[in-house]
């Protein structure tokens, strides 16, 4: 079965809208207290994402190198991409380590709803970069 570049890149962009939605509920479990949830949510959450990263997005952006296309700033805008969405892995990691640990920061809250920024930024600059190219 062969799948074109435009279904692997619809079939990320929904896989990734649908991972936000579950985030942003997790999310609201830690807000209403309810941290041992949130915390597990989020650790199995987090490694589905670097699958679908590795499975769906990583062809879906192998596409977009081939097909060069003459779109302004837009490997800029993926480059900006993929760094946030980088950069939210690495805090997961980081969050991971230092939970629970004497050496774990106050501040963890901030860096995790930092995290979510980082996560919502890099979610828009993906269906920005969507919209450019297919729509
Ligand atoms: C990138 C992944 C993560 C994101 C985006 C995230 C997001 C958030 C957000 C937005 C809050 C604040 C909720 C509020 O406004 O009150 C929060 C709180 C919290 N999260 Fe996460 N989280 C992540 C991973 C984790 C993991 C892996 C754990 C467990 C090891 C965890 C445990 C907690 C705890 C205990 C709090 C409450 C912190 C406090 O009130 O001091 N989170 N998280």
């Amino acid at each position: 079965m062969t799948f074109n570049v435009k279904t692997i890149a619809m079939a990320s962009l929904a896989l990734q809208i649908l991972l936000f939605i579950l985030a942003s509920a997790a999310a609201y479990l830690a807000k209403k207290g309810e941290f041992g949830r949130h915390c597990n949510f989020m650790r199995v959450l987090v490694p589905v994402q670097i699958i679908t990263i590795a499975v769906v997005m990583l062809p879906s952006m192998l596409g977009y190198l081939k097909n060069e296309n003459q779109i302004p700033f837009f490997n800029i805008e993926m480059l900006l991409h993929h760094t946030l969405g980088l950069a939210v892995l690495a805090l997961w990691i980081y969050i991971n380590l230092v939970f629970g640990k004497p050496w774990m920061p106050r501040n963890l809250r901030a860096v995790m709803r930092s995290a979510l920024v980082l996560w919502i930024i890099s979610l828009l600059f993906g269906l920005h970069m969507y919209i450019r190219i297919w729509t």
